[in-house]
């Protein structure tokens, strides 16, 4: 099924959070044929699992520690955010990546962690404008599927989300060629590990998704949905995402 995530980064408080649903649960009611999740804020997520408990939608976490339990102050374990009822917990960001220096190795541990307790990983990896430029895109891609996916087997619990940091919040959208190349790749370093099963993993698209690029991104062969940021915060620019087909 088509999965269209909203990543709402370090935006809204819970107030605002909720103001958001009041607007979006009912226009998105009666949609039955794509996911729909948003991953808000730590402090968010009880009162949103809880407003959201009677609708489809989904909810994540951004991020995870790969302990459930100990002094490790400041941080959450995925034994706390399964208690909240949440169903996905994205991990490997690019921001983490860059502001708190999270390496393949930790994504890796984090993946296993959070999939220990039966919650649903989106696995984001993307290349740098400087690794696009020197034309590393493949390798680090290559790179960074091997190392946060070494054994692990759960690729039901999976889905990949291809962000090239480049086009994170910077209005510049990768071209469809580029979206095309990257998902292909990532599908056939999917298969190498996890053989015909790899058709099972959704992989989405994000960095600068919006109403007026989503049509053609969602007619790319291999993107099954995306991870959206800035868009998603308005109520009615991720409707229009979401029902991408009615915006020709
Ligand atoms: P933008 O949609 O704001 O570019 O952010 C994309 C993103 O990082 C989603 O995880």
């Amino acid at each position: 099924m088509k999965f269209f995530m909203a990543n709402w980064k370090m935006h809204k408080t819970v107030q605002e959070a909720l103001e958001f649903l009041k607007d979006f649960i009912p226009s998105v009611q009666g949609i039955s044929d794509r996911e729909i999740g948003i991953a808000p804020a730590f402090v968010c997520i009880d009162s949103m699992s809880k407003a959201l408990r009677d609708t489809d939608i989904k909810v994540g976490a951004q991020n995870v520690f790969y302990e459930n339990k100990g002094a490790y102050t400041g941080e959450v374990s995925p034994v706390m955010l399964k208690d909240l009822n949440i169903d996905y917990v994205i991990i490997g960001h690019s921001e983490r990546r860059k502001y708190f220096h999270e390496t393949d190795e930790i994504i890796n541990l984090k993946i296993k962690a959070t999939m220990s307790e039966n919650l649903n990983v989106i696995f984001c990896i993307g290349e740098t404008l400087e690794e696009r430029e020197s034309e590393k895109t493949f390798d680090v891609l290559k790179k960074q599927i091997e190392k946060g996916l070494e054994n692990i087997e759960k690729y039901d619990s999976l889905v990949l989300a291809y962000e090239p940091v480049w086009a994170i919040g910077t209005g510049k959208v990768a071209s469809e060629l580029q979206i095309e190349e990257a998902h292909a790749f990532i599908k056939n370093r999917l298969k190498d590990i996890y053989s015909d099963k790899a058709d099972r993993i959704r992989i989405l698209y994000g960095g600068s998704v919006s109403p007026e690029n989503i049509h053609s991104i969602m007619n790319i062969a291999n993107v099954d949905g995306v991870l959206v940021g800035g868009a998603s915060l308005d109520p009615e620019k991720f409707l229009k995402i979401i029902k991408y087909e009615e915006r020709k």
